[in-house]
Parts: C-alpha cells; structure tokens; sequence
C-alpha cells in the first residue's frame, strides 16, 4: 500500500511538474524584456494611453526622452507587439546630491495582460538594470501593495520625503546600496516636466 501510495504521488509530483515547466515554456517564449528602441516609441505611447485615465503619462514619456537626461526604459514584448512599459529617470536628494537615485514612474502593462505577472516581472529587471548601473537608490510613488513585494519602503521609515504634495505612505524608497541615506534628511526632487502632472 505504501509503496502503491508513493509511486501515485511520484506520478502527480512529475505531472505537476511538466505542467509548471509547459506554461514557463509557452510564457517566455512569447514575452520578451528589453531595453527601447526607436521603433517602440509609438507602442509605448499607446501602452501609457490605454492603461491610464488620460495621456498625461503618454505625454510625460515623450517629453523626458527629448530631454538629455540618462533614463532607463524598458518594455515588455509579445509577438512583436509593446504590451507593457516602464521608465526611470534621474531624481536627487536635495542635502546630497551626489547619492545616484532614479525615480521609477510611469510604468503600465496594457489592460488585456494586466494580472499576468508582467509588471512584476519588468520591475524585477528594471531594479537588476539599476544595481548593473550603480544606482544606489530608487524612489516611487504608487501603491504599497504592489511597490513592498519589490523592497520598496514607505518613505515614513526615513527622514527623506517626497517634493508633492501627496500621502508619505504613498512615496517609497528603495535602497540598492544599503545604509546610502544614513545621517541625511531632505526632499527628493524629480525633473521639472512632473510638476505638470
Ligand atoms: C500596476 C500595473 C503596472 C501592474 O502590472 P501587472 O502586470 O498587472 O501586475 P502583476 O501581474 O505583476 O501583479 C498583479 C498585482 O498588481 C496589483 N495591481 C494591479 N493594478 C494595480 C494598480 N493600479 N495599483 C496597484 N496595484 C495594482 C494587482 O492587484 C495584483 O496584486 P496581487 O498580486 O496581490 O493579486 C498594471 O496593472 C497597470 O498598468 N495599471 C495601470 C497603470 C498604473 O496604474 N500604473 C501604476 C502607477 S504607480
């Protein structure tokens, strides 16, 4: 009986193990992560458009990429088509502007791929990207049920806050080099161009 028992339970574990390693299969043979291109330029814009309530975010996008700024952005690719976004661009602490700090805004996955892990996904490699370009922190200002999963912290657990008028809870820290804003308090201010948000 015992022996009956462990052969069935051998069988469902190799069973459920193909079936995890199928779905892997067929997921990333079809999504693709990378850095952008000039091509992607109009799909981004459309991600920005269909997943926010208006084209401030779209807008914003295209602004930041004419400016001369060091940004880092990402999209999400399946069967040659932009389905997910996410930027970085430069921010800075007020009292120290030498610590390299990026703030992560906007990201968005179009409405049809929301829920499947992509957004997660392009965070877990734009946070990979950063730590490659020694950056030593990131913020964000999103929600914390989704930011915390990645490390992020509310901004109330440091004496650093956010140059909007927003919920501290809602601005978030990253520290990629630990201890990077020991001793030091002030405001982290992003580019102009977000103040027309
Ligand atoms: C937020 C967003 C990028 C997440 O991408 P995604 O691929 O759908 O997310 P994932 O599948 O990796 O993770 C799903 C989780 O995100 C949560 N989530 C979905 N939309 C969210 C939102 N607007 N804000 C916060 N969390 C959100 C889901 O509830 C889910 O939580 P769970 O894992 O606890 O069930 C995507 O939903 C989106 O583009 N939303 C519209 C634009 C937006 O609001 N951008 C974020 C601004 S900070």
């Amino acid at each position: 009986m015992g022996g009956y028992v462990s052969t069935l339970t051998v069988r469902r574990f190799i069973l459920i193990t193909n079936l995890i390693t199928k779905t892997l299969t067929i997921f990333t043979k079809f999504m693709l992560l990378r850095f952008e291109k000039k091509e992607d330029i109009k799909g981004i814009h459309s991600v920005h458009v269909e997943s926010f309530e208006t084209d401030q975010e779209a807008k914003l996008v295209d602004d930041l990429r004419l400016g001369d700024l060091d940004l880092i952005s990402l999209v999400a690719e399946e069967n040659q088509k932009i389905i997910g976004h996410l930027l970085f661009s430069p921010v800075f602490l007020d009292s120290n502007i030498k610590i390299k700090m990026m703030g992560l805004a906007p990201i968005a996955i179009l409405p049809a791929f929301q829920n499947r892990v992509i957004g997660s996904l392009l965070v877990r490699k734009g946070l990979d990207v950063c730590v490659q370009k020694k950056i030593q922190s990131i913020v964000v200002l999103g929600d914390p049920n989704f930011y915390s999963r990645f490390g992020f912290e509310s901004s109330v657990n440091y004496s650093i806050r956010s140059d909007f008028n927003v919920n501290p809870e809602v601005f978030q820290i990253k520290e990629l080099e630990k201890g990077i804003f020991l001793g030091f308090d002030g405001i982290v201010k992003y580019h102009d161009r977000f103040n027309q948000l």
